[in-house]
């Protein structure tokens, strides 16, 4: 058995009828070539007589990322080089081979920023939409270019959305992590950001976050893009410290069981449990007289069909299983002429938040 197959090993290194042999095997317009790499079948696109004007591109437009994938063997017999592809701005390469719809193809992808690889950005009421170009080079053989440049433009347009906004925003105030639901899979990646309009399409920059008007809100939004459409998104509890890592003696409590904790229009939770969104908002007074303020937030994948995502839990009930997301630091604008009112009413404000909450917490021990 050894020796038969090293024999059939030594016919294939001498042999000249032996033909080459790709894994994975090539694809329909493709011949494995002799040096075990699918190729263009040239005989095949020249029969069809095709130009530069077949050349198949598509879009894909995915979350923050956008993708021109352009077909590989049609541009390769037409003497074009689309490995060495470009964006708008000559810098952006590393085109992937990849295969899309049975199609051997070069792809780059592109984050939908402004500017980012020469992208431009237009905006109406409704949408935003990312332009750029992908430039695939004439092959250049002995100092002679073959044929010319192409090139094509594509666009992504998006719903402006909670999400979305936050790629149209210069540095938003946001964070990310992965969340997992446990047994189902997907992508669990997850966004707090701080908006400054009660729409959720306005992120709040970063070189805002330290200057908050006196008496304006803070809208906080999450959302994630676990496909599994069994789970919603719910935050367990936010509340907010002077510190970055959380700790310190003052920790005002906002949110409790997935329900606020005020009685007052300081805390309104908006949507928690329903959806893959959360969306909540404080008022800033609640931030003020503490210097700057940090924001954490338990947040987990909640299975719908519990019943319970939605509903508010007691402070004993604390689940295992959450992320925690912290955003900050945020300072109120300091007002010297009424500082000392306005921290007193902020004061007392919180002190009744965590009386509320104490009060909560005594009755459900009792
Ligand atoms: C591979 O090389 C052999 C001999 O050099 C030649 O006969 C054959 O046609 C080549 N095959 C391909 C697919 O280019
Ligand atoms: C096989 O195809 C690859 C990719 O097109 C090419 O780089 C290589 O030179 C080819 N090899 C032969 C022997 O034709
Ligand atoms: C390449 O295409 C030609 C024309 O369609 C076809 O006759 C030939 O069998 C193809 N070669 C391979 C290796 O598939
Ligand atoms: C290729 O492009 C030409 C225009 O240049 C068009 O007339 C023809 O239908 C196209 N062929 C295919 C197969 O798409
Ligand atoms: C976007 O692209 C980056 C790398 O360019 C990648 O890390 C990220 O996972 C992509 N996001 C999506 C949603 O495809
Ligand atoms: C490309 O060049 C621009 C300007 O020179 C630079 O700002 C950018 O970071 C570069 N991008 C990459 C992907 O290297
Ligand atoms: C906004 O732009 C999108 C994408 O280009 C377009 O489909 C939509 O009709 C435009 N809406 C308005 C109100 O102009
Ligand atoms: C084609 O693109 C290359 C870079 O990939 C550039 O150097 C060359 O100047 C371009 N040629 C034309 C005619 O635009
Ligand atoms: C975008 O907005 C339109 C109209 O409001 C809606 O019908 C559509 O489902 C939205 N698309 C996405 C991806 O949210």
């Amino acid at each position: 058995m050894l020796s038969l197959l090293s024999s059939l090993v030594l016919l294939a290194t001498v042999g000249t009828a032996v033909e080459a042999y790709c894994t994975p095997t090539c694809l329909a317009d493709e011949i494995c070539n002799n040096s075990s790499v699918c190729a263009a079948n040239t005989t095949y696109y020249q029969s069809l007589g095709l130009n530069v004007n077949n050349v198949s591109a598509a879009v894909t437009c995915k979350g923050a990322n956008m993708t021109i994938s352009v077909g590989k063997n049609l541009l390769e017999t037409l003497r074009y080089n689309p490995s060495a592809s470009t964006l708008s701005q000559s810098n952006c390469t590393g085109a992937v081979l990849d295969i899309l719809q049975g199609q051997r193809v070069y792809s780059l992808t592109v984050q939908t920023k402004d500017g980012v690889c020469g992208n431009t950005i237009t905006k109406n009421s409704t949408h935003v939409t990312f332009a750029n170009s992908i430039l695939i080079p004439g092959q250049n053989s002995n100092g002679i270019i073959a044929a010319g440049n192409i090139s094509i433009q594509f666009f992504c347009a998006y719903n402006i959305t909670m999400q979305t906004s936050l790629y149209i925003a210069y540095k938003p105030v946001m964070t990310t992590q992965t969340l997992n639901s446990g047994n189902s899979g997907g992508d669990g990646t997850t966004t707090l950001a701080a908006y400054t309009s009660p729409t959720y399409t306005v992120p709040l920059e970063q070189s805002q976050q330290q200057e908050l008007p006196v008496g304006s809100s803070l809208y906080f939004g999450m959302t994630t893009q676990f496909p599994d459409p069994a789970f919603v998104l719910r935050i367990d509890q936010c509340y907010a410290t002077p510190t970055s890592d959380g700790s310190g003696s003052i920790r005002v409590q906002l949110i409790q069981g997935g329900c606020p904790t005020g009685n007052g229009p300081n805390i309104q939770v908006v949507e928690n449990g329903v959806s893959k969104e959360v969306r909540f908002s404080v008022s800033s007074f609640s931030f003020q007289g503490y210097g700057s303020v940090y924001i954490f937030c338990d947040a987990r994948l909640c299975n719908a069909a519990s019943g319970s995502c939605s509903k508010c839990a007691s402070a004993r009930e604390v689940s295992q299983d959450t992320t925690q997301f912290s955003l900050g630091p945020f300072t109120v604008q300091d007002i010297d002429y009424s500082a000392g009112s306005q921290m007193g009413l902020s004061g007392s404000l919180l002190v009744g938040s965590l009386m509320c909450l104490l009060t909560h917490y005594i009755s459900d021990i009792m």
